[in-house]
């Protein structure tokens, strides 16, 4: 079985520069020798050249019918859609796509590239937040806040209105993710419109209350259940934002939110969806070394590297 390592060093999605060294600050941990140590063949390719990619200067003025205006959007509809047409590729290889962030806006080229080969796939996105605002109904107009709320049909039935996007309704069958195939796991700070969409669609959530109460043990049995009860052979992409985790244990992102998933917890989500066999792509995003001192920066690297280690089968005898 073959890992294709994946560089989406993005930060459009978000205000801070620093995001983008997480590809690199993952792989200088020894990933590709340890992927190798734990049997995998390991495919390490080139990061996307975002600078590149992406428009460098965002001179076109956004739409009035968004409010506030969704910040750079070309950069990141041109970012996404290259990741998009690389995790396309790799899925038809039959690789493993590892996605290394990067801000959670790639998950729109993530998502879209996965749903694109295999529809059907289910998601387990581990988060402090929802990631289910709209051009519209974001506060921020960040659009690491809307990956999800992007790829539902339900909230944004036409993406070629937001510009940069034009791409995400070519095709016969443009890629949507439906709402019974989400699972959310850790969400603990949710804006109000995002609360209304998830009530409305019925989308499966365990936040951190549901951990306390259930322990998360059960929550993972749960959201396993919720998605392979239908269908047992569905394929599952697991997005992982590193600020779901506690910030006493990753401090170095962007929105860090108090209240978090223990060190254990945060593994055991990675191993548990491992252990059903069903785990067919994962991405990591949102490492932001920057944003902390020195200590708290390699401690937020060091707990990245070893959820890649986990959702990558360490824990598996
Ligand atoms: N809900 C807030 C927003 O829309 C925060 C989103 C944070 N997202 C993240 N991937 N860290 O801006
Ligand atoms: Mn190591
Ligand atoms: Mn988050
Ligand atoms: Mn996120």
């Amino acid at each position: 079985k073959t890992v294709s390592i994946i560089g989406a060093p993005m930060t459009y999605g978000q205000p801070f520069v620093g995001t983008d060294s997480g590809p690199s600050l993952l792989r200088a941990q020894g990933l590709v020798r340890e992927l190798g140590n734990l049997g995998w063949e390991v495919e390490d390719i080139p990061d996307l050249d975002f600078s590149t990619i992406c428009a460098r200067s965002e001179t076109l003025k956004q739409p009035s019918i968004y409010a506030p205006q969704v910040h750079n959007s070309l950069s990141v509809g041109a970012g996404t859609r290259a990741l998009a047409d690389l995790v396309e590729s790799k899925l038809k290889l039959g690789r493993f796509p590892l996605i290394l962030g990067g801000d959670h806006s790639i998950g729109i080229g993530s998502l879209a590239g996965i749903l694109r080969t295999r529809p059907n796939t289910g998601v387990i996105w581990v988060d402090a937040h929802a990631d289910l605002n709209t051009p519209s109904s974001s506060e921020s107009g960040n659009m690491h806040g809307m990956p999800l709320g992007i790829m539902m049909k339900e909230l944004v039935p036409d993406r070629s209105v937001i510009p940069g996007f034009e791409w995400l309704e070519e095709g016969t069958s443009p890629p949507h993710l439906s709402p019974d195939s989400l699972v959310y796991v850790g969400l603990r700070d949710i804006d109000r419109a995002e609360r209304q969409f998830i009530r409305k669609l019925g989308i499966k959530t365990f936040t951190m209350y549901d951990i306390d109460h259930l322990g998360i043990g059960r929550v993972m049995d749960l959201a396993l259940e919720h998605l392979l009860k239908s269908d047992p052979d569905r394929p599952i992409h697991l997005s992982y934002d590193i600020d779901a985790v506690d910030p006493m244990h990753a401090p170095a992102t962007g929105t860090a939110v108090r209240g978090g998933l223990t060190w254990r917890e945060a593994h055991f989500v990675a191993e548990h969806v491992v252990k059903s066999g069903a785990l067919a792509s994962a991405e990591i995003v949102e490492v932001n070394a920057a944003l902390s001192d020195g200590h708290g920066a390699s401690a937020t690297v060091e707990l990245g590297h070893q959820l890649v280690n986990a959702m990558l089968g360490e824990a598996m005898l």
